[in-house]
C-alpha cells in the first residue's frame, strides 16, 4: 500500500471514530497497525478507540506501545493517564515498567487500587459495570456518566419523569434509565433528532450534527435491562416536538444539546415542568460558550439565580428552589451527599480528556465529546 492509501485509510479511520462507528474504526486501525508498525500516532489513535468502547487493557497496552516508541509522544501520557485512573492502576507505575523494558500489564491488576497516593475514582462495582455497558453508546467521559447515575438517584427523592433532550447513541440516557428501571411509575422522555446524517445547518452550531439512530438508543436501553414500554422517544427537530404532549411533571432534567438555541429551547420548555427539588443537568457548560450562554439568558428572563454546582470541566447541575447547601453541609464533608462522591473524583485526579495523536481535524473537543 502506497502512502497516500495509508494516508487515506488513516483519515477513514478517524472519520469512522468521529461518527461514532466504533468497531470500524477499530478495524481500521488494526490494519494500519500492520502496515505501520512503529507509528506512535497511530498506536494512540488506536488506543482512545479502544477506550471510547471500554476495552481498557487494550487501550493501556496499545498507549504504553506508543510511549515505548516516543516517551514523549504528544497527548499519550495524558491518555495513559487518563486510561489508569479508568482501570484502578497507578499511571506511573506503567511508566516505570516502560523505562525498566517490562510490562505494566504483568505488573499491575486491572481493578485493584491504585498503589503508592494516586486512588481510583469511589465508584461502586455496579456502576463501573454500568459505564462500561454504556460507553460505546455515548460520547460522555465516566465521571459525567457516574454524576447522572448519582444524581437520578437523588431525583428518585421527587416525584415526576426523567427527561433527556439530546440523546444521540443513548449512552448517558441508559445511565438514567438504570436507576429508572426499578421504579415503574416513572417513564423516560428522550428528544432527539435521531438521524443517520443531520444537515449541519440544522443546528446553530458546527458542533452538532451526530449520527444517531432509534434503534441503537432501544438497543442500550435493553443492556440495561428499560423496559421499552416507559420509555418515550420524541424523534425530531427539538422546536417540532417541543410542541407535542410534554410529560406532566419532571424530577430530573439532562441537557446536552451542545448550542444556544436547543438548549435554551430546552430550559424555556421543561424548566417549568421541574418539580421542585428536581434536578436540572447540563452538560456543555464548560465546554460550549453556546450552552452556557443559553443558560445565563434564561436565568436572566426568568429572573432566577440557581444555586448552580460545577462537576469537571464542563458538567453542571441545580436543585430547583434549592436555595444554600448549608442543611446538607455535613453531607459534602462526609461525602455521602451522591453527587460528591463524583467530586471526591475531581479532586483525586481528574483524569485528561482523551484525545487523538494531534492529527488534523480531530482535536480532543471531538474526543471528548
Ligand atoms: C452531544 S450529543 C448528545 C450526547 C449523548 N447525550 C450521549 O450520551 O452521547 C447532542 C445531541 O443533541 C441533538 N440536538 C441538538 N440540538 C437539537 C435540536 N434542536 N433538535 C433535535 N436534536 C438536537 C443532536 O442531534 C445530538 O445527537
Amino acid at each position: 500500500m502506497n502512502k497516500v492509501a495509508v494516508q487515506e485509510l488513516r483519515r477513514e479511520a478517524m472519520d469512522r471514530y468521529e461518527q461514532g462507528q466504533l468497531e470500524d474504526a477499530l478495524a481500521r486501525y488494526e490494519q494500519l497497525c500492520q502496515l505501520e508498525p512503529n507509528d506512535p500516532d497511530v498506536l494512540c489513535d488506536m488506543g482512545t478507540v479502544c477506550f471510547t468502547m471500554g476495552r481498557v487493557p487494550e487501550c493501556i497496552a496499545c498507549y504504553r506501545k506508543a510511549l515505548e516508541i516516543s516517551l514523549s509522544h504528544k497527548g499519550t501520557l495524558a491518555n495513559l493517564k487518563g486510561a489508569c485512573h479508568e482501570a484502578g492502576l497507578f499511571w506511573k507505575d506503567c511508566l516505570q515498567a516502560i523505562s525498566r523494558g517490562g510490562s505494566v500489564l504483568d505488573t499491575c491488576e486491572f481493578g485493584s487500587e491504585a498503589a503508592g497516593g494516586e486512588s481510583a475514582p469511589h465508584r461502586s462495582a455496579d456502576v463501573d459495570e454500568l459505564i462500561m455497558l454504556v460507553r460505546p453508546y455515548t460520547l460522555l467521559d465516566s465521571m459525567r456518566l457516574a454524576v447522572l447515575h448519582g444524581l437520578c438517584q437523588e431525583a428518585l427523592l421527587v416525584e415526576g419523569e426523567v427527561v433527556e433532550c439530546g440523546v444521540c447513541n443513548g449512552g448517558s440516557a441508559a445511565m438514567l434509565a438504570a436507576i429508572l428501571r426499578d421504579c415503574p411509575d416513572s417513564t423516560l422522555w428522550l428528544y432527539d433528532v435521531f438521524d443517520d446524517a443531520p444537515p449541519a445547518e440544522a443546528f446553530s452550531s458546527a458542533t452538532a450534527g451526530y449520527s444517531s439512530s432509534v434503534d441503537t438508543v432501544l438497543q442500550v436501553l435493553r443492556r440495561v435491562d428499560f423496559p421499552l414500554d416507559r420509555a418515550v422517544i420524541r424523534k425530531g427537530m427539538f422546536e417540532e416536538t417541543f410542541r407535542q404532549p410534554l410529560p406532566a411533571e419532571i424530577r430530573l432534567l439532562h441537557i446536552d444539546a451542545e448550542c444556544y438555541d436547543s438548549v435554551l429551547d430546552a430550559l424555556c420548555t421543561f424548566y417549568p415542568l421541574v418539580s421542585e427539588g428536581g434536578i436540572i443537568i447540563l452538560d456543555d457548560f464548560g465546554h460550549w460558550e453556546g450552552a452556557r450562554e443559553a443558560f445565563y439568558d434564561f436565568c436572566a428572563q426568568q429572573n432566577i439565580r440557581p444555586l448552580l454546582e460545577r462537576v469537571g470541566y464542563t458538567q453542571a447541575f441545580w436543585r430547583k428552589d434549592h436555595e444554600h447547601n448549608r442543611f446538607i453541609r455535613d453531607r459534602f464533608a462526609t461525602g455521602t451527599y451522591r453527587p460528591e462522591v463524583c467530586l471526591d473524583v475531581l479532586e483525586a485526579v481528574g483524569p485528561e480528556p482523551l484525545s487523538l495523536s494531534g492529527a488534523e481535524g480531530l482535536s480532543s473537543d471531538v474526543m471528548s465529546h
